[in-house]
């Protein structure tokens, strides 16, 4: 049987992976689920959110799903650690990170699709009445590198400075004292820009796009946007029949309303794909649809885009949207060949949100609290049960 690894992580994470794993199951996806410990409890007791047993389970068995994990600042991070653990020079990172980092899961993909009679749909004012744009995006962040790679400093080292200074300019901050200098490098590598272009074209190609857009800011930022875009111009004499685009993340950003429904594929380095992306499923309905999957050459790890939402966690009964996870775990079938399976639950989830008989409190606009069931929500577990019923 098929082993996937399960990390359901803090909070409300756990609550979601179990009603996917219900799902999978009722679609007639046979596997054993093999647990991996990550998160916060895990820090606390021993120091690391990311235990090394959990990076050996994920290299053994490659496919896994996660729920979500809580951080917090480091100097909170270090106060709760295990009062044996405290002052022994345990710095606290984020794990999903850490995974990313660690495993090179390099392409992140994030569909935001609508589904008909959402009310959070995105709607807009039209000529004479209201329209409600349908929006197919799918959107490729590079996953590693880019602002997120972590080379930064603060007052940096004197080599690092000196390096910098090299720079023309760098001139109009020969006057700021090193100490009150931050510096966060952008850095773009060929082999990794080319991988997360390549995964979005053959997206594009395999499913029909018209366009492939890359969202960047090449005017300004020139050696790395740069660099991707001409990359990307390139690449686009290979695919006949697919448009490529280019925008500017800001203006991206003001568009997103404008014309959403003119965009295909979409692909960006780390922080605008997370901009862009977070933009694009805010038109979708928000984080209790938005569904994403980190994938490397080895290991893929598919994830709702949400956090553990902590506030929620300790609620007998659970009132958070469970399809962001439900069509991460999706994602997770198209990964590994069960199409079909994946379809169907989509399906299933199409039709419960249109009949829109069946309502968890995001979806009524409500103020998420214990209350919301009197106000005609329905919980995880029955959003899960209604959506399994579709499928029989
Ligand atoms: P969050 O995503 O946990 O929650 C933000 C708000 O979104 C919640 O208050 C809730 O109103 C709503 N929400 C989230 N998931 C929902 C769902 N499935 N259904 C309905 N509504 C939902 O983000 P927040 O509050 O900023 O962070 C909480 C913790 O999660 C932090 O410790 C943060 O570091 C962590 N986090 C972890 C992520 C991960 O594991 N990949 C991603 C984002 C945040
Ligand atoms: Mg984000």
């Amino acid at each position: 049987m098929r082993k996937i690894v399960s990390m359901p992580g803090d909070g409300i994470g756990s609550v979601v992976l179990t009603e996917a794993k219900r799902v999978l199951e009722a679609a007639g996806f046979e596997a054993e689920y093999v647990h991996a410990d990550i998160g916060w409890e895990f820090w606390c007791k021993e120091g690391n959110p990311l235990p090394e047993r959990t990076l050996d389970i994920l290299e053994k068995h490659k496919i896994a799903l996660f729920g979500a994990i809580t951080s917090k600042p480091k100097a909170e991070a270090a106060k709760q650690l295990a009062p044996e653990l405290q002052d022994k020079g345990y710095v606290y990172y984020s794990p999903i990170v850490g995974l990313r980092q660690h495993f090179d899961l390099d392409c992140c993909i994030r569909p935001c699709k609508t589904f008909k009679g959402n009310p959070l749909n995105f709607i807009r004012r039209g000529k004479d009445d209201i329209e409600e744009p349908e929006v197919d995006v799918v959107i490729f962040r590079q996953n590693t590198e880019g602002l997120y790679c972590g080379v930064e400093w603060t007052d940096p080292p004197d080599d690092v400075y000196e390096a910098f200074k090299t720079h023309p300019k760098m001139k109009k901050f020969s006057s700021v004292p090193k100490e009150e200098l931050a510096i966060s490098t952008r850095i773009f590598t060929r082999k990794a820009t080319e991988r997360i272009l390549r995964a979005a074209f053959e997206h594009a190609k395999k499913f029909g796009y018209k366009s492939v857009t890359v969202c960047e800011k090449a005017n300004v930022i020139r050696e790395t946007s740069g660099m991707m875009l001409a990359m990307a111009k390139e690449m686009a004499k290979e695919y006949d029949g697919i448009d490529l685009w280019s925008t500017n993340i800001d203006a991206q950003m003001m568009w997103l309303t404008k014309n959403p429904e003119n965009y295909g594929v979409l692909v960006s380095g780390n922080m605008f794909g997370d901009i862009v992306s977070d933009g694009f499923a805010g038109l979708i309905g928000g984080l209790g649809f938005a569904c994403s999957a980190n994938i490397g050459e080895d290991v893929a790890i598919f994830e709702p885009t949400h956090g553990s939402a902590p506030k929620y966690a300790s609620y007998e009964k659970s009132i958070v949207n469970p399809i962001a996870m439900i069509r991460s775990a999706c994602m997770m079938l198209d990964h590994i060949g069960e199409t079909e399976k994946a379809e169907k639950i989509r399906g299933a989830i199409l039709e419960v949100v249109r009949e829109g008989k069946i309502r968890t409190y995001d979806m009524m606009k409500l103020k998420g609290s214990e209350e919301v069931f009197d106000k005609g929500a329905v919980s995880t577990t029955e959003m899960t049960d209604a959506i399994i019923a579709k499928l029989q």
